[in-house]
């Protein structure tokens, strides 16, 4: 089967690329001090060079106080973590790429880490960081406030060092994912509610400080996802109703991408609606919505990105069933994420029609920046 899909131009606002390969965001956590540098540079350049079209950098954190829960995780404010960023955007448009970071907090979201955050700065909706797990203070009004100017700022700030898009990570059980679920957000003034909507309204509030600081042309991604990173198999919306709900409002807000966090692309959202033929996550904020979705999910790989790290984990799918359903266009792009740790090169093999070379993931490679 063909991969010409793939490789044709893609353009939303001032966002041109030329193919729909995506490097998915992924935190390395080796940046000494939180500053990006020389082994940042060069590790972004290379997935450049290696025909990546669009790459979202590994999450990348805002200015408050512990919004970081590993210490290697990159500061997306203060002078020295910006000019090491605008570094990186250079050098990926010098090789021809585009790229956006993933700007990022992560509440009170657990590291097996434990020397980067006081415990008491930790920040979060209600002071959980899962139902009925303590952790972090419950944030203030005035700290939500602030929380959504630092969103803006460092957007601001992505736009003013050249980047091509900023994306706002909203998936996984981290802040803005902690508002949304129910099992973390139990507040009773107007960032809580039992509805979705209601416990959106910190990300609606972000997104549109962020719109507002970057103009009406800058394209701006949000990631979700129903999964979180404390319970699998967590679902914020479990009827194509409550997904509307929930995306609708952010894309009326001023999102332009839906980045939609899968562990496996293939899988249907609804299946009790769709049959085995259903229409995965992106396809479903793709229809409900009309914006434009990146998927993502096991491309090319046998085992899921939990499986990966324990070595189990055995399911997969061809890339004739990615080819189909991007031919379908149930989404725009799609995100690859192991498989670029591993080879640099993956997506120039994908276009040269050398699928026998791709490798695969390693583990091992998370070890260092190559
Ligand atoms: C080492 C590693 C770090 C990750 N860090 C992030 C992150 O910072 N932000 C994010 O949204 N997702 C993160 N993810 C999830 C990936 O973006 C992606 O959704 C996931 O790996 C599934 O894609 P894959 O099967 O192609 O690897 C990470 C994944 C891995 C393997």
């Amino acid at each position: 089967m063909s991969t010409d899909i793939l490789f044709q131009p893609f353009s939303l606002k001032t966002l041109s690329l030329a193919n729909r390969i995506v490097m998915a965001p992924m935190t390395r956590a080796l940046a000494k001090g939180g500053i990006p540098a020389a082994a940042q540079v060069e590790y972004y350049r290379r997935r450049a060079a290696g025909g990546v079209g669009l790459i979202l950098t590994e999450g990348t954190v805002i200015d408050r106080p512990a919004s970081r829960n590993d210490p290697g995780i990159p500061f997306f404010h203060g002078e020295a973590a910006l000019a090491g960023w605008e570094d990186v955007a250079k050098s990926v448009h010098a090789a021809g790429g585009k790229i956006g970071p993933q700007i990022w907090h992560t509440g009170s979201a657990r590291s097996t880490r434990s020397d980067a955050q006081p415990d008491d700065m930790v920040e979060s909706p209600s002071g959980l960081v899962g139902p009925g797990d303590p952790r972090g203070r419950t944030m203030t009004e005035e700290d939500i406030a602030d929380t959504v100017a630092a969103y803006a700022n460092a957007a601001a700030d992505a736009k003013r060092l050249g980047f091509d898009i900023v994306e706002l990570h909203g998936a996984h059980g981290y802040l803005i994912d902690q508002f949304f679920w129910d099992g973390t957000n139990r507040r009773t003034d107007a960032y809580g509610g039992a509805t979705l909507t209601e416990r959106s309204r910190l990300a609606g509030e972000a997104v549109r400080a962020v719109r507002a600081a970057v103009g009406p042309d800058f394209p701006l991604s949000l990631r979700v996802s129903q999964w979180k990173q404390q319970d699998y198999a967590a679902r914020l919306a479990t009827t194509p109703d409550q997904m509307t709900s929930w995306l609708l409002p952010l894309v009326e807000a001023g999102v332009d991408i839906l980045h939609c966090s899968q562990r496996r692309f293939w899988v249907a959202e609804f299946p009790e609606i769709d049959g085995d033929a259903g229409l995965n996550f992106a396809g479903w904020a793709k229809k409900l919505t009309g914006a434009a979705t990146i998927s993502v999910g096991s491309v090319g790989l046998e085992s899921d990105f939990f499986g990966a790290f324990g070595g189990q984990g055995s399911e997969s799918a061809s890339f004739d069933t990615l080819i189909e359903r991007m031919e379908r266009r149930e989404f725009d792009l799609i995100a690859v994420g192991r498989p670029l740790i591993s080879d640099a090169e993956w997506a120039r093999k994908v276009s040269d029609g050398r699928l026998d070379e791709l490798g695969g993931f390693n583990a091992a490679d998370l070890a260092v920046l190559a």
